[in-house]
């Protein structure tokens, strides 16, 4: 393999994991979301743990990809995760601390988490595409 064709093949590598991590991401949220509705603290606290941890993953293997590619939107994209990440970590903070009610962590989850990967990654998702299918 030629190395343009070498370094193709890792992004498209990369833009398959993103892909894998976004479902991941979606169905942990899901989880979370029906944790607090049943006010189970403990499945709540390690399911939430547990998407903070999988969202700064995916968020610094999307930055990095990012800026292989270029993408011309980075430094706005990486203040919306910067922004997320400190939103999940103080709801798990509220949580760990019993001071969250059910209805909040829901309103998190299904607001801001849910709208990063529907509606704020969806250029960037369209950008990684187009990129990877050219040529
Ligand atoms: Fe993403
Ligand atoms: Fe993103």
């Amino acid at each position: 393999m030629s190395q343009p064709e070498q370094v193709k093949a890792d992004h498209r590598r990369q833009a398959h994991v993103l892909k894998e991590q976004h479902a991941q991401i979606i169905a942990l949220a899901d989880e979370a979301s029906s944790a607090a509705r049943r006010n189970n603290t403990e499945d709540l606290h390690r399911l939430l743990d547990a998407l903070h941890r999988q969202l700064n993953d995916h968020f610094t293997d999307e930055e990095h990809l990012l800026q292989q590619l270029d993408f011309e939107g980075l430094a706005e994209h990486c203040e919306s995760h910067i922004e997320l990440a400190e939103q999940c970590a103080e709801l798990l903070f509220l949580v760990a601390t019993r001071h969250a009610s059910p209805e909040e962590v829901v309103k998190v989850i299904e607001g801001p988490v849910k709208d990063h990967f529907t509606d704020i990654d969806s250029p960037v998702d369209d950008f990684i595409r187009s990129e990877i299918d050219r040529n």
